[in-house]
């Protein structure tokens, strides 16, 4: 295996970590932090799945960052203003600053933007993506603000954050209004929750996210007394009872890797969660091909309506869960 970045700057010497804690942000899972001592690293992460993965290995795991650390390493997300957002959170709260990202997510004009308000003391090109470090700098204005589109709050780096998504605007021009309890399974912000409740013959509805921050602005967007905020992995979640309908986009990849797998794990997971008689809304890009895992979950499944580019399915019968 190639040395990570971090790994690599370290080994060099270029980069010497003053004494003392490291907040780590962001990591995802699987992300090389063998370098660095474990009892002096917290991980601040808000993405459920991550935490669980770093609390498994036994580092300290925190929502925010406690306090005032020697270093904040932060591992660069793709979306541009959450990777701002998270610099400034980061910069704030420590000495020295450690930026460590990857060509695709975009280092290269994070690192144009940190240049205009100070100099890195070093840039070090490897893999195909940079790190970088320095005093940390007074980076508040990149702070994270809460935008307003269409009656909800979103804030930056969470799912469709400028507006409702294609695909959740399909989902509910097919969605009849549905009855008892639902799960909104990958709930973002709460844009298919807030259609959902309309109903009054919805009983409950579960909103279960695992990025802490969108699941956050739907607790603002969703004050409906019928909805329970769950922040949990989907794939693993299960209601207290089994649910008569759960409606879902489900997420196609985690950020940085394709990964249709995980479509796959919220199909299986939905048919786990549902009562014999529920059914099951998903919406997805035509081209991607949970036909199968359907079938194999669903005794029955048929695409209702959609657009060009979304199909609209409605599986019902769910095959009894394997132990
Ligand atoms: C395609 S978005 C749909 C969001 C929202 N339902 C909407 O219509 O705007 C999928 C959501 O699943 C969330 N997600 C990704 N992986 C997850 C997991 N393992 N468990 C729970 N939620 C997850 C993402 O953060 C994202 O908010």
């Amino acid at each position: 295996m190639s040395h990570s970045r971090l790994t690599h700057a370290l080994d060099t010497g270029a980069l010497v970590l003053p004494e003392g804690r490291i907040a780590v942000f962001a990591p995802p899972t699987g992300f090389d932090l063998s370098a660095l001592e474990q009892a002096r690293v917290e991980v601040v992460s808000r993405f459920y799945p991550d935490v669980a993965y770093w609390q498994g290995l036994g580092y300290r795991v925190l929502q925010e960052p406690e306090g005032h650390y020697a270093v904040a390493l932060v591992v660069l997300p793709r979306a541009k203003d959450a990777a701002r957002a998270l610099l400034a959170e980061a910069a704030g709260c420590a000495d020295l600053l450690v930026v460590d990202g990857q060509k695709t997510d975009g280092v290269d004009s994070i690192l144009k933007a940190v240049k205009k308000i100070a100099t890195p003391d070093h840039v070090l090109s490897k893999a195909h993506g940079k790190i970088f470090w320095l005093a940390a700098p007074a980076l508040a204005d990149w702070a994270a603000a809460p935008s307003d589109v269409d009656g909800f709050v979103t804030r930056p780096g969470v799912f469709s954050a400028d507006g409702p998504d294609k695909g959740s605007r399909a989902l509910l021009d097919d969605l009849p209004a549905l009855s008892g309890h639902v799960v909104d399974l990958g709930a973002g912000w709460g844009y298919l929750s807030r259609a959902i409740l309309k109903s009054d013959a919805v009983t409950a509805l579960d909103l279960v996210e695992a990025d802490l921050t969108a699941l956050d602005c739907a607790r603002e967007n969703i004050t409906d007394p019928r909805a329970t905020f769950h922040w949990a992995d989907a794939t693993q979640f299960r209601p207290t009872a089994p649910a008569n309908v759960v409606v879902c986009n489900p997420p196609f990849h985690t950020g940085r890797a394709g990964d249709p797998g995980l479509g796959r794990a919220f199909i299986r997971s939905a048919a786990a969660m549902l009562a014999p008689a529920g059914v099951f809304w998903m919406v997805a890009n035509r081209h991607l091909p949970y036909e199968d895992t359907l079938a194999e979950h669903f005794r029955e499944v048929e695409t209702i309506g959609g657009t060009p580019g979304f199909k609209v399915i409605r599986a019902a019968k769910p095959h009894r869960a394997r132990p």
